[in-house]
């Protein structure tokens, strides 16, 4: 296994580049790509930037360039779901483009040519980083949305719940990087630690989490992970 390991945010990935033994950095495409050994596991971490355009690239640069096998993505995420707290994780079973609506040319959500409107994550990543995750917290597992809109206002969180009644979490990269694994056969997962409501709090609470909380947490899944 080569394990490729994506963030949006510099403190979505806090220690980890620091934590590779023998690192060895190459800069592509306005992304610093650090590779080395995390824990005996071969792996290449990077941050993506915020969106689906900048994941998307980046994971397909893992990829192709890098001869990444797997890829996880890690961060932070809006709830979804009354019973998905600030501090618990989410781990994605499968991923949406919520923002994706080619209709009438095909139904709302679909992603024209694949059939699909929802990815489905790697069983095994999946379970070994829901298990690794549960040492740390509170862990959930089901449908994550992403979109390239920081989701921050109570009528667009419950639009979407209206629309996807099983969504746990909401983001801005998650399904971007599920549609280039599937149609590159790479097996992925994706975890998320809530950091807000998604609701007209939420851009606060976010950055409040990401200031103070967010790189404990990725640092400690991703230990437990890579040692599982
Ligand atoms: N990432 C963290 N919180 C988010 C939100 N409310 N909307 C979109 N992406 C997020």
């Amino acid at each position: 296994m080569r394990l490729g390991i994506i963030s949006a945010l510099a403190e979505e990935q806090h220690g980890l580049i620091e934590a590779l033994e023998s690192p060895y950095k190459l800069v592509h495409g306005m992304r610093e790509y650090t590779a080395g050994k995390l824990w005996e596991i071969d792996a290449v971490c990077v941050l993506s930037r915020i969106g689906k355009v900048a994941a998307a690239m980046t994971a397909a640069i893992l990829v192709e360039k890098f001869g990444v096998t797997h890829i996880v993505f890690t961060g932070v995420a809006g709830s979804g779901d009354k019973n998905v707290k600030v501090g618990d994780i989410v781990v994605a079973e499968e991923l949406i483009q919520h923002d994706f609506n080619a209709s009438p040319l095909f139904p709302q959500f679909e992603i024209p040519l694949t059939g699909l409107s929802r990815f489905a994550t790697d069983r095994a990543l999946t379970e070994r980083l829901a298990g690794a995750a549960a040492q740390t917290t509170r862990v959930h597992r089901g449908l994550i949305a992403s979109g390239d809109q920081f989701i921050g206002k109570l009528t667009q969180i419950q639009a979407l719940k209206t629309a996807l009644p099983d969504l746990l979490a909401v983001e801005m990269e998650g399904a971007a990087v599920a549609q280039v694994c599937f149609e590159l056969g790479i097996p992925f997962a994706v975890i998320r630690t809530i950091s807000d409501n998604a609701n007209d709090e939420a851009a606060v609470d976010f950055m409040h989490f990401i200031k103070t909380v967010a790189s404990r947490y990725a640092y400690e899944v991703i230990e437990n992970f890579c040692k599982w």
